[in-house]
């Protein structure tokens, strides 16, 4: 009996928060897997130390203002590939078995619909992709046979919760509802009085969870979990009164799947990514993660909530949107995008996040999804709106 080789892995946003887990997992495991490639935008160091240390044939920086400086810093006999449009390239290697889809918002819209139309097995993080073309990624993964699995951790933990023949994109069945849980973030107790003064940092350290800094105002708005209901829309082809959320500021339930019968099931874990990462890399096995071991009789009391859509304007507008259905959800990611890296930035106040989406799902048309150049091109136009109001928020 031979061993079975390596899975060749396409790791995209390796330089960030998903991609270091990911590899994290990777490096306990050179039986299961090997790099294949992976790709960073700006962080050519981080990229460099990776490709050092994990040796994938081909490397892409996406921007390619990087390349000259990346090129000085590999030594490793790689291929350098540079430029968004390489991302698909990798993506659709032959011998690539998983693609890790860790980039952060639209610019991973690509490089999703790349891997889905050749057919592979793609490990999703990169929630923005669906929220802008989940009409458009799911119906190719059918027509190609591509396989999803989320790794967004409540996506994950319904992943787990449904029967092991599920495929995304179908409805499962004899469900009753979903529950996607959320932590509340780090603002979900302090006064809306004083949100007009939190600061890009105070927004970014989240109580339980170490993630980028754009995920971090998403959980800080509530946006995050207004977006993962737009995901679940997509992934698991559910209305949105299907999809419920409950806050739960522990984040060891990481979501439920209510059937029928009155059964409810849940995952649970310790807030670490490397978990629901392990569980998509490893599938259909289960393997270790390096994460520490859920201790229930170490746990808090396990609390649950309902969500503020007052306090969290911005949960409300993702539910209004897949209402609308057709190009309102690319509208609102476009807008929140913006308005999001704005805050981040200091030019607007916490409070305008909220303000900017929601002024500009009011004014936006709303149309049929029909192609990817369609949602290019809108997505610009909404950008370009948003930063004008960011001009009017200062
Ligand atoms: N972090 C988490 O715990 C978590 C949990 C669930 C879901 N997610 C989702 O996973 C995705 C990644 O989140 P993250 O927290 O890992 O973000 P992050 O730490 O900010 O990393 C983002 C990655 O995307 C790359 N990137 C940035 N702009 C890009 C562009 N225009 N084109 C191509 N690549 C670009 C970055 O490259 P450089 O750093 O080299 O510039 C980096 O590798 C997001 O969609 C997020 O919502 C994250």
């Amino acid at each position: 009996m031979t061993a079975e080789s390596p899975k060749n892995v396409v790791v995209l946003g390796a330089t960030g928060s998903i991609g270091t887990s990911t590899l994290d997992i990777i490096a306990r495991h050179p039986d299961k897997f090997k790099v294949l490639a992976i790709s960073g935008h700006r962080n050519v160091e981080k990229l460099a130390e990776i490709a050092d240390k994990f040796k994938p044939r081909f490397v892409v920086v996406s921007d390619e203002n990087q390349y000259k400086q990346l090129t000085h810093l590999i030594n490793d006999d790689c291929t350098i590939l540079a430029g968004a449009t390489e991302l698909n390239t990798i993506c659709q290697l032959v011998s690539a078995d998983l693609i890790v889809a860790g980039i952060v918002g639209s610019a991973g819209m690509q490089p999703v619909l790349a891997s889905v139309e050749a057919g592979k097995t793609l490990l999703l993080a990169n929630k923005e992709a669906l929220v802008l073309a989940g009409e458009l990624v799911m119906k190719a993964a059918k027509d190609k046979g591509a396989t999803i699995i989320p790794l967004d951790s409540e996506h994950n933990a319904i992943y787990q919760c449904l029967p092991d023949s599920y495929q995304c994109g179908n409805t499962p069945k004899n469900l009753d509802k979903i529950i996607l849980t959320a932590s509340g973030g780090p603002f979900w107790k302090k006064a809306v009085s004083t949100f007009s003064q939190i600061t890009p940092e105070q927004a970014c350290a989240h109580p339980n969870w170490d993630m980028g800094r754009k995920i971090s105002v998403d959980s800080a708005t509530l946006m995050n979990k207004g977006l993962e209901i737009i995901e679940a829309h997509w992934l698991f082809n559910l209305n949105e009164k299907d999809i419920d959320v409950h806050v739960h500021p522990q984040s060891i339930v990481h979501s439920m799947v209510c059937y029928q019968d009155g059964s409810v099931l849940a995952q649970l874990g310790e807030p670490d990514m490397r978990i629901p990462i392990a569980n998509g890399l490893g599938m259909p096995e289960r393997i270790t993660s390096g994460a520490n071991m859920l201790d229930l009789l170490q746990s808090q009391d396990l609390q649950f909530f309902p969500p503020d859509y007052q306090k969290f304007p911005c949960l409300a507008l993702a539910k209004e949107a897949i209402k609308a259905g057709g190009t309102s959800m690319a509208v609102l990611n476009a807008a929140n995008e913006i308005s999001v890296d704005a805050f981040l930035n200091n030019l607007i106040p916490f409070t305008s996040i909220a303000k900017i989406n929601a002024e500009i799902m009011t004014n936006a048309t709303v149309s049929q999804v029909e192609n990817v150049t369609q949602l290019l091109q809108l997505d610009e136009e909404v950008r370009a709106h948003a930063r004008e109001m960011v001009k009017k928020h200062v």
